[in-house]
């Protein structure tokens, strides 16, 4: 099939207009631990949005590898994804609505060729912090959009995030493509889902604060924000997402390991492409994220136990190579965009294996207490509480527990099991909620302080273990902080106890934080610590604390050591093979 090759149209189109192309950052936070992935081209810029000067200048564009995980289970039809690309540019306080209107509307008309009757918009009706947008709706109307296809609306649908997230905000020209073969409307009625949102222009000029109020950011910036899935679908023709060449060779891959058609299995072929994509990029990213049962870990182990139990629905044999050549199927089509794919093929490729096994075992134990369960029912029906046990610590899906049961001529409390299911989902989605609230830009005054106490703690263990020890990952709540370092052995209650006293006396000592650019390769050579060097452009910001510490970072901190509270060591253990991890609170 013939690829459109969005990413490399628009990365040259916005390239043309100005704009420095910045890498794709980890899929995984590294320095904003208030959220498990990052669900937003914009979201690793926040920062930059806040006024803080980018070491690329003040025109970037990208394509930036997200995940959003809230309706997993939705997964299966047309649209839905978990992990998806999105395409970005922004002026950091360069250009604002003029520009950003006029070039994306250059680039769907003349890249793309979009012809101009399958356009329409949206623009900000207005609320108490600004009047109605006016301007986007004449500069939209000069370019040659009819007044028809032009709507105002409010908060719910122009404003982006939202009006409850905190940090930076604004309202939002939003652009539709009419999709459809039907004979196009003249007028845009944005509740007739043939319009389909193609690309979303937000003009960032405010900044949502934790007390409520909304003050002016010191800088006018633009994020715009286009997925690459579902644009590349539509363009393509193709009304299945999953039809169109960003999944075509994936889904081929899984129609011959299942020796199946698409056509007639669509929705569990869709699951596996997407799961298995999703945790291909998940183990691929820097910040080596492995099954668990908990954070990335657990949305990762999940995406392949689903992807597994689906491939079974299929037929297909579980322990034959399957997930293996559909994985590599993902790293040859990606590679050439996300060099970690290629970097990382043994990784992820053993990390579907050696989870795929887990399983199975789980599977086997699964069986095991089904035999059990089911020689006690009483009657002629297995209980919801035992059939949502098997699902929840077994990982049985419903479905094979009825399947089981119906060999024995018993019955299973389906409708019991979903009502235990849903109020679990619930429970479930509440707590994900939780952790994607004020997502955004988790970027207040105690979270800088514990971070620029990270930068302490990093300095004063190679004083106290070794200059051996590095940084392997942080993670910062309004709570706690929370370090992950090599290191080969668990500390010594004195080895604690000196890092903590080591960081405080630093605080005590009142260090001027200072930044400053330079070249990587410079920043390198004067020992500054960084974690993911290949992940740095080639300007970079060093942080220094006094001359007790110099690293790589994107900010923020605290402009002195005086700031930061004293810091108490609650926790020392291991994360993983040689990485050990520390977790501290500011003593009260
Ligand atoms: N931040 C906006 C979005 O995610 C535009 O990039 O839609």
């Amino acid at each position: 099939m013939e690829s459109l090759n969005l990413r490399e149209k628009y990365i040259n189109f916005f390239e043309s207009k100005g704009h420095k192309q910045i890498p794709s950052a980890p899929v995984v936070p590294e320095n904003d631990p208030s959220v498990l992935f990052n669900t937003a081209g914009m979201q690793p810029l926040v920062p930059y949005l806040l006024g803080e000067p980018h070491p690329y200048g003040k025109r970037l564009c990208d394509y930036q590898k997200c995940m959003r995980t809230n309706d997993l289970d939705e997964v299966g039809d047309v649209t839905h994804h978990t992990f998806f690309e999105m395409l970005g540019n922004w002026s950091l306080g360069d250009y604002f609505k003029k520009e950003s209107i006029t070039w994306s509307f250059e680039f769907l008309t003349k890249v793309l060729e979009i012809p101009l009757e399958r356009l329409a918009v949206t623009v900000f009706k207005g609320n108490d912090i600004v009047s109605p947008d006016n301007e986007s709706a004449s500069i939209w109307k000069e370019l040659g959009i009819n007044e028809k296809r032009i709507k105002y609306l409010g908060e719910d649908d122009n404003w982006w995030p939202n009006m409850e997230s905190t940090g930076p905000c604004g309202p939002d020209t939003e652009i539709f493509y009419f999709r459809s073969e039907d004979e196009i409307p003249e007028e845009f009625d944005t509740s007739d889902d043939r319009w389909v949102e193609i690309w979303n222009n937000v003009f960032m000029q405010y900044n949502h604060n934790e007390d409520g109020t909304f003050t002016e950011l010191p800088q006018k910036n633009v994020d715009t924000g286009m997925g690459v899935e579902r644009v590349t679908a539509l363009l393509e023709g193709q009304t299945d997402n999953y039809t169109s060449s960003i999944w075509y060779d994936i889904i081929k891959t899984i129609e011959k390991v299942a020796n199946l058609q698409y056509v007639g299995h669509e929705k569990e072929m869709r699951i596996i492409a997407d799961h298995i994509r999703s945790a291909v990029f998940i183990s691929a990213d820097p910040a080596g994220i492995k099954p668990s049962n908990t954070d990335q870990g657990y949305i990762l182990r999940r995406l392949i136990r689903r992807a597994i139990r689906y491939a079974k629905k299929l037929d297909i044999d579980i322990n034959s190579d399957w997930e293996q050549q559909i994985a590599l199927t993902i790293i040859e089509k990606n590679k050439k965009y996300y060099k970690e794919l290629e970097e990382n093929r043994d990784v992820v490729l053993e990390v579907l294996k050696t989870e795929k096994v887990k399983f199975n075992r789980t599977l086997e134990k699964g069986l095991k207490e089904f035999e059990k369960i089911i020689g006690k029912v009483n009657g002629k029906v297995l209980d919801k509480d035992n059939a949502f046990r098997l699902y929840d610590t077994f990982g049985f899906p419903i479905e094979l527990t009825v399947e089981l049961a119906k060999e024995m001529g018993i019955e299973v409390d389906v409708n019991g099991f979903k009502e235990k299911f849903k109020a679990h989902q619930e429970l479930s989605r509440a707590g994900a909620k939780e952790k994607f609230k004020g997502g955004l830009a988790s970027t207040g005054e105690v979270e800088t302080q514990y971070h620029t106490a990270t930068h302490l703690l990093n300095a004063a263990l190679k004083v106290v273990v070794g200059p051996q020890v590095h940084q392997k990952g942080s993670n910062i709540t309004h709570e706690r902080m929370r370090f992950d370092f090599s290191c080969d052995h668990k500390l010594t209650d004195e080895e604690k106890q000196k890092a903590q006293d080591l960081v405080n006396e630093w605080i005590d000592k009142g260090y001027d934080v200072t930044k400053e650019e330079m070249k990587k390769e410079d920043a390198i050579k004067s020992g500054a610590e960084c974690m993911f060097i290949e992940r740095y452009p080639d300007i970079v910001t060093v942080y220094k604390i006094g001359d007790v510490s110099s690293e790589l970072c994107g900010g923020p901190h605290v402009s002195n050591t005086s700031q930061i509270p004293h810091i108490k060591i609650k926790k020392e253990e291991a994360v993983s093979a040689g990485v050990r991890r520390i977790k501290a609170v500011f003593a009260e």
